[in-house]
């Protein structure tokens, strides 16, 4: 029987955090306990059962790639390009307003040289990460940032229940581990924090894996909505869908949209939080 374990860190409800971060790693270990009928082990306290994973969403064709070339490697030079439009841009920062706390430490999880956090709010300390340094180092909210290939190796080097939101903005679709990934980003949220998944329906189509590949916009959406389930410790996910506002949208952009010649990037995002408490 299998089941993935990330060691997650207690840690009291708190708001902010006055201390620095000290890098501390979640712990892989295998633990079984619960995960079946024919399990006589007794159920693990609530807390342990924190950070779980209670089962693998993808199969091994699912998380295949195209390109099965190290993502570094894909990822070696600077790409200084947005990589959605200006509507579903409009409609990310406005939900981070919404969401993420004022004055909170933001994790952003595959970031890149752009940020799409709200201008106006200060945040007590924005932490990114990507595979690229020279976009990283561009990146004008980025307090501090590190490179990490997330399909070798999962473990963020952050410190316990230290975020108020973590953010990934249309990257999910490239990560060939997502369960693992997703344990961590709880880990390392505080209770209470808020996980933020936005994707549209583009993608660097070889590198991103199979199941979201040959998938609808539908099918992504309850992949996502899975990545979080399977975790122990999530509320219940909720999606979000909009539709590029009519009215932003010059003459010119009406007619080319009428003739067929241009098309808006739907905006999905899936938003979970960390539970205070196991339930
Ligand atoms: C389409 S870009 C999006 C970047 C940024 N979030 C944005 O909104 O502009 C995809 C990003 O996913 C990240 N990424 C792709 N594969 C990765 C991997 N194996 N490990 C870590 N990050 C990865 C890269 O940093 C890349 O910048």
């Amino acid at each position: 029987m299998l089941a993935l374990h990330l060691n997650p860190q207690p840690c009291p409800n708190r708001r902010l955090q006055t201390r620095p971060p000290r890098p501390r790693h979640a712990v892989a270990c295998d633990s079984g306990a619960g995960l079946s009928a024919g399990d006589k082990s007794p159920a693990p306290p609530p807390s342990a059962a924190l950070g779980r994973i209670r089962r693998l969403v993808l199969t091994p064709d699912g998380r295949s790639k195209l390109n099965p070339t190290p993502d570094r490697d894909f990822y070696a030079f600077p790409r200084f390009v947005k990589h959605v439009d200006e509507g579903f841009l409009k409609e990310l920062t406005k939900l981070y307003l919404e969401r993420i706390p004022e004055g909170g430490d933001v994790f952003d999880l595959m970031s890149s040289w752009v940020s799409h956090l709200p201008e106006e709010v200060p945040y007590r300390r924005v932490v990114g990460h990507g595979l690229n340094a020279q976009e990283l180092a561009r990146n004008p909210r980025l307090e501090s940032f590190f490179v990490k290939d997330l399909n070798r190796e999962q473990e963020l080097a952050l410190e316990s229940c230290s975020f108020d939101a973590v953010v990934c903005t249309v990257s999910v679709q490239y990560l060939q581990w997502p369960e693992k990934v997703f344990a961590e980003v709880l880990r390392v949220l505080k209770p209470g924090g808020v996980c933020i998944i936005s994707f549209s329906d583009r993608m660097f189509y070889e590198k991103a894996i199979a199941a979201w590949r040959d998938g609808t916009t539908y099918s992504r959406t309850q992949l996502v909505v899975q990545y979080f389930q399977c975790v122990e410790g999530f509320t219940q996910p909720e999606v979000i869908r909009r539709l590029p506002r009519q009215e932003s949208r010059s003459v010119l952009q009406s007619i080319a949209s009428l003739l067929g010649y241009s098309r808006s990037d739907p905006f999905c995002a899936v938003v979970a939080y960390r539970n205070f408490k196991p339930i």
